[in-house]
């Protein structure tokens, strides 16, 4: 199955000149779903990983999925004020603006083998940040996994530099 193809591409939307890569048409294609998370998971089935950690909103929908995969724990990096018990918090800039996530500073035990998993990599401020949080919370992240990768944008270098390694399944150019 040609996965590419079932991502949309949105012109000039959320401002112009961009092209919004709409994972929802791929959702909606139930074997293009469970293809796509079956990659991410395999990607990582030989690297011991203990919990999936995934990103609020998009990285839930992928993340849940390859935890029950790989039959481990599933960790919220969650938007700021939505976790309940104690957490640790880390504010990052965005493509489009600045957010602050948190992971509850429990969330993880000592020698937790971590991987990130989100829809889409851009800048790398999202998954950087949550990389960041879940180290303060004790977790050594093994890498991160990402459905699409923006290969014009820096998000790549900017994992590389905080010593997590990318995987990505399907790579796009802005345009
Ligand atoms: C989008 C996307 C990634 C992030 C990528 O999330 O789902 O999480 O941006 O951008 P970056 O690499 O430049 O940080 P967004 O914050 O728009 O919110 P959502 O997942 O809640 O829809
Ligand atoms: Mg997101």
């Amino acid at each position: 199955m040609d996965l590419k193809s079932t991502i949309r591409a949105i012109p000039d939307h959320p401002k112009p000149g961009i092209v919004f890569r709409d994972l929802t048409t791929l959702m909606g294609e139930p074997e293009a779903f469970a293809q796509t998370c079956e990659a991410l998971a395999a990607a990582f089935s030989d690297a011991g990983i203990t919990h999936v950690a995934g990103i609020e909103a998009r990285g839930f929908i992928f993340g849940a999925a390859v935890a029950d995969r790989l039959k481990v724990a599933f960790v919220p990096v969650r938007k700021k004020g939505k976790l309940p018990a104690k957490t640790i918090t880390e504010s990052y800039a965005l493509e489009y603006g600045e957010d602050t996530l948190e992971v509850h500073e429990d969330a993880l035990p000592k020698g937790a083998k971590v991987l990130l998993v989100d829809d889409l990599l851009a800048t790398g401020g999202t998954a950087a940040a949550s990389a960041k949080l879940l180290r303060a919370a004790g977790g050594n992240v093994v890498g991160a996994a990402f459905v699409v990768e923006l290969v014009d944008l820096p998000g790549r270098a900017k994992l590389s530099e905080v010593g997590v390694e990318t995987f990505s399944l399907l790579t796009f150019e802005e345009e």
